[in-house]
């Protein structure tokens, strides 16, 4: 039975991978951080494998790096998938200290556990679209110029380049796979896609009148995210470590999405959505469209979801999630 430690496993790509990686039957070891508010609601993503036998929630943060070291001398894993992050782009312009800790030391200090204390544990690092920034170049591959414009992606970027000096120094099998943009129902209610498919479901109750936005030309190559995570275990699993893009090779705006979502859910976006510049980011990444042909080549990935799939069971599972809390209200009043 193989071990797998995945930092990150509340967020939406740790529990997709953990589903995963049960299911292949391996040991996961899931780590998660403390913070004040209540467990149940941190846990949402993973419920489902909180009592399976093979499923080990411990508590880490990866800018300690002793709970690294404690993680990988205690379970010796067989491989190490780095998906903690502070992964919301926005928020990287206020917290850019933090976010540059998280994001490039919480790498760094997981290859040197590593390094010292199970070299031949495989490493899997998620690296990201971001880091092409305003480099509009399409579609964008292993050969585009990074050209990151906030400090999340400069932080990525360092992290990446850490990975392959890991690899070429110290012959790590270490991996940063460059994900586009992937979405899903269980997404973080804050990024655009949820945000609009949540916000329709709500409208659509009449729990919620307005919706609002900021920027709604910005393109992005959308994907599902159980595809991705597959697609993380496969670039683990080559004979030569390398870095790989993931993503559908397709591009749609954010009006687009918004567009389909409503149109779906039967709405006027006339009627209910309003541009906040609160919303702007102080940079602005304006258009994402990947290459994904050598992942597909070399590895044999091919996703499964469409945008306009995507979209609607992104709409469906908040409907069914936001008709289900009205109910229990209406129940609890009776
Ligand atoms: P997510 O839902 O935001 O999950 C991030 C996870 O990291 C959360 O469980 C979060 O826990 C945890 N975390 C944050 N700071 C931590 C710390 N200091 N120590 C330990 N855990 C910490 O992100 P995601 O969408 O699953 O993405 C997974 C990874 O892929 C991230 O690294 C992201 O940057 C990268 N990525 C994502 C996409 C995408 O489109 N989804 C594309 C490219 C790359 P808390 O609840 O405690 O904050
Ligand atoms: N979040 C958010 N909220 N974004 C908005 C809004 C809003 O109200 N209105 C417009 N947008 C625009 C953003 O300005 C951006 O151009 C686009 O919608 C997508 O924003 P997000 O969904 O927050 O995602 P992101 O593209 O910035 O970052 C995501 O993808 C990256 C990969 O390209 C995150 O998952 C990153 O962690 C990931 O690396």
């Amino acid at each position: 039975m193989k071990t797998a430690i995945i930092t990150g496993v509340t967020g939406q790509d740790g529990s997709y991978l953990s589903d995963l990686l049960i299911d292949k039957g391996y040991k996961v070891i899931g780590t998660y951080r403390r913070t004040v508010s209540d467990f149940e609601n941190k846990c949402q993503n993973i419920t489902h494998l909180l009592d399976d036998g093979n499923f080990i929630l411990e508590e880490a943060d990866v800018t300690d790096s002793s709970s690294l070291y404690r993680l990988i001398s205690e379970y010796q894993p067989d491989e190490y998938y780095n998906l903690a992050a502070q992964s919301h782009v926005g928020t990287s312009f206020k917290t850019p200290v933090s976010t540059t800790e998280i994001n490039m030391m919480g790498c760094l200090y997981a290859l040197e556990a590593i390094r010292l204390q199970k070299p031949s544990c495989k490493f899997y690092q998620a690296s990201t679209s971001e880091m092409f920034g305003d480099n509009t170049q399409c579609p964008q591959g292993l050969d585009t110029h990074f050209s990151p414009v906030s400090p999340y992606a400069c932080a990525k970027l360092a992290a990446h380049h850490m990975v392959s000096t890991y690899r070429k120094s110290y012959g790590i099998y270490a991996c940063s796979g460059i994900l586009f943009n992937h979405e899903s129902p269980r997404r973080g209610e804050n990024f655009v896609t949820r945000k609009i498919t949540k916000a329709a479901a709500r409208i659509k109750l009449g729990l919620q009148d307005e919706l609002r936005l900021g920027n709604l030309s910005a393109q992005r190559d959308w994907g599902h995210a159980a595809d991705y995570v597959k697609g993380m275990w496969m670039m683990l699993q080559h004979e030569v470590a390398d870095d790989y893009v993931l993503a559908t090779g397709k591009t749609n705006s954010v009006q687009e999405f918004l567009e389909y979502v409503f149109d779906y859910a039967g709405l006027d976006i006339k009627d209910h959505v309003v541009i906040d510049p609160k919303f702007y980011r102080p940079c602005e990444v304006p258009k994402l469209w990947g290459d994904p042909s050598k992942m597909m080549k070399t590895l044999g990935w091919v996703p499964e979801y469409d945008f306009e799939e995507l979209a609607m069971e992104m709409y469906e599972q908040d409907l069914k999630k936001q008709y289900f809390k009205l109910n229990k209200t209406i129940d609890s009043n009776v």
